[in-house]
Parts: C-alpha cells; sequence; structure tokens
C-alpha cells in the first residue's frame, strides 16, 4: 500500500478551505492509502501565538480530524512535538538547503514583500522542516491545497540531493493537489484565499461557525452585477468560488451546479450552497461535540505518537549513519 501524509498548521480555528482543500480528501483517501496526518504545532510557532490560545486550537484541531472522519486505526494521527525525529531532521534539512532556495519560496517572499517586521528565522526555515515531515515517512504522496505545492516540491529537491550527496535514504514525494476545490477563495474578496487570518472574519468560514452565520456569509458573499449565473472564472470570480465549495462537497460536476441554476437569481444559488455546507457542518459539528465530551483525544494522540515514532526513529538513525553523524565503536 502506497503511503500518504500530509499535516495542517492550526495558527487558529480550521476553516472551510481546510476542509475542502485538505481534511476531506485525507478522509477519502485512508481507505487506500497508508494514512499519516498530523497536527504541525511546531510550524505553528514560527509566529507569535498566544500560548492558551495556541493549545486551544491544537486540541479542537485533533477534535475536528476525527469528527470529519478521520479513523485512528486506518490512519496515524499525531502531534507533530510528540515525534522527537522532525525537529532533529528538520535540523538536518536546513543543513541542505541553500538561501537561494528558501528565499525563492512564495509564502516568505509575500510576507517580506508587505513589508512584515519581526519576522523569525523559524518562518524562513520552514520549509526545512515540512521536508523533514514528510521524508522521515517515506511518503509517496503529499495531498495539500494548492499554496502548500511548492513546499513539496522543494522537499523532493532536498530528498534528491541527499540521495545523491549520500546514498539512497528517502523516497521522493509527490504533492497531490485535488482538481476541484484546492484554493477555495475569501467569500468577500474572491481574489483572496479563503484564510484563517481573515481580518474582516466575513470571507472565511470556520468549521465550529454556528450555522446561522454560517448561512449569513455565504448569503453575503460578494458576486457580481452581471445577473446571470455562468461558470466564469475570470470575470465571476464569487461566483465561481460558490459553485465551487457545492461541487467540492456534493461532487457533483460545477458545469451541472452552474447549469442548474442558470435564469435564476443569484440568491437561489447561495441558498443551495448555504444548504449543503451547513448540512456537511452539522454532521462535523455533532461529532466534535461527542468527541470533545469524551477522553478519545488523549487515547488517540498515544497511539499515534507510538506507531509515527516507530517509522520516524528508525528513518533518522539511518540519515544519522549515512551522513557520518555516528560515532561506530
Ligand atoms: P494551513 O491552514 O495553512 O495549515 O493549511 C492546511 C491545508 O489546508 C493545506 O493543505 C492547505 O493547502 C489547505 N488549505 C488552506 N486554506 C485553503 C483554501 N482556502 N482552499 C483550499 N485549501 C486550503
Ligand atoms: N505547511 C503546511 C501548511 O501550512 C502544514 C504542513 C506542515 C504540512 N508539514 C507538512 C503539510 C507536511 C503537508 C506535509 O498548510
Amino acid at each position: 500500500m502506497k503511503r500518504m501524509l500530509s499535516g495542517i498548521k492550526p495558527t487558529g480555528q480550521l476553516t472551510l478551505g481546510n476542509y475542502i482543500g485538505a481534511l476531506k480528501n485525507f478522509v477519502a483517501y485512508q481507505d487506500d492509502y497508508e494514512m499519516i496526518v498530523f497536527i504541525a504545532n511546531l510550524h505553528c510557532i514560527t509566529e507569535y501565538q498566544e500560548p492558551k490560545e495556541l493549545s486551544r486550537n491544537l486540541t479542537d484541531a485533533i477534535a475536528l480530524y476525527l469528527a470529519c472522519g478521520l479513523d485512528p486505526v486506518k490512519s496515524t494521527i499525531f502531534l507533530q512535538t510528540d515525534v522527537h525525529a522532525h525537529a532533529e531532521l528538520g535540523y538536518i534539512m536546513a543543513c541542505n538547503t541553500y538561501l537561494g532556495e528558501l528565499n525563492r519560496m512564495t509564502q516568505f517572499k509575500d510576507k517580506s514583500a508587505k513589508g512584515e517586521k519581526n519576522m523569525t528565522a523559524g518562518l524562513y526555515t520552514y520549509p526545512c522542516l515540512m521536508a523533514a515531515d514528510i521524508l522521515l515517512y517515506d511518503a509517496n504522496y503529499v495531498p495539500v491545497g494548492e499554496d502548500q505545492k511548492q513546499h513539496v516540491e522543494l522537499t523532493r529537491d532536498l530528498a534528491q540531493r541527499m540521495n545523491n550527496k549520500y546514498g539512497e535514504m528517502f523516497t521522493v514525494p509527490e504533492p497531490l493537489v485535488a482538481k476541484v476545490g484546492a484554493r477555495i477563495m475569501s467569500l468577500q474578496d474572491p481574489s483572496k484565499k479563503m484564510s484563517k487570518s481573515d481580518e474582516t472574519n466575513k470571507g472565511c468560514i470556520y468549521l465550529l461557525d454556528d450555522l446561522k452565520t454560517v448561512r449569513k456569509k455565504i448569503m453575503s458573499a460578494v458576486t457580481d452585477s452581471f445577473a446571470d449565473i455562468k461558470l466564469d472564472k475570470i470575470n465571476q470570480p464569487g461566483l465561481y468560488n460558490l459553485i465551487e465549495i457545492a461541487s467540492a462537497l456534493t461532487g457533483r460536476p460545477m458545469q451541472e451546479i452552474a447549469d442548474e441554476f442558470h435564469g435564476q437569481g443569484y440568491g437561489v444559488l447561495k441558498g443551495y450552497v448555504a444548504d449543503v455546507v451547513c448540512a456537511e457542518m452539522e454532521k462535523i459539528q455533532n461529532n466534535y461535540r461527542e468527541i470533545m465530551d469524551s477522553h478519545k483525544i488523549e487515547e488517540v494522540l498515544a497511539l499515534g505518537a507510538k506507531k509515527a515514532s516507530a517509522i520516524a526513529d528508525t528513518k533518522l538513525d539511518l540519515v544519522k549513519r549515512k551522513i557520518g553523524l555516528e560515532i561506530i565503536y
């Protein structure tokens, strides 16, 4: 069975974008692949997080993983800091990454271009840690949203470089970006990604938003003044985004949805999208509440850490041996 690995960085509440672009796919893949998913808590602190809030977000994220249908028996689910090999291999990867490569990473470039002050060294070397996350497990595939593809491509380069330099040690992974839903846009500004750090809060649906709020956000989504429902990403990006959300959640082709609502008002389409989103979220939120009331989270994390460490520690030992870090008696 091929192995698949992915992570989410809960620097805030998980969003509908995370669900459609990542989580939902993890759940679908767990029957056909050996699935490893983790909470990338080390990645969270590349920017300051209020400690109590961070801790709450981590708990919520694990609970939401389970609520969305990840099964701890089929999949390995763990917290990054529970497996020490990540930080250690992350450092080794940083020593095999060139500054030029890190300078080219769009996530970092965008932040510097915005003139953000106080950017940390951790933010800069984040792709090295991400490469370690992936390579420790010899993952064949890494399902991610569009924005993370570049990081997986760098991981491929680093894996190949180290295999050439030190002898075969890593599987070269492939990014897996879904055709529909890989980039869900803000409901208030369809030129921007739906993101946890949405300033207005209206453009982003959080998985734990109450359903009335969700409906309101969708009904007031920014569209256009063409008054004509068509699938036109360039000229009608807001509408396109709403149709993409509904398509990702129902599995119906986008064109079929656009055709069904052609000739009707935007409000009717928005009502349909709200129904679809709320139905899915209601199930997730019910599961979430049940999980939070149980002691399941601790058990899941303990089991996950044990399964993940067994793989990661063996790989780290091999890497250290190959690069000559160990003293051999
Ligand atoms: P992050 O929240 O940045 O840790 O992202 C976790 C996963 O969700 C990554 O695979 C992202 O690519 C994906 N993701 C985040 N936001 C979106 C979005 N708006 N649309 C689709 N995928 C997303
Ligand atoms: N960088 C990813 C994000 O922000 C999260 C992440 C960390 C990840 N390590 C990973 C995703 C390894 C896939 C594989 O979304």
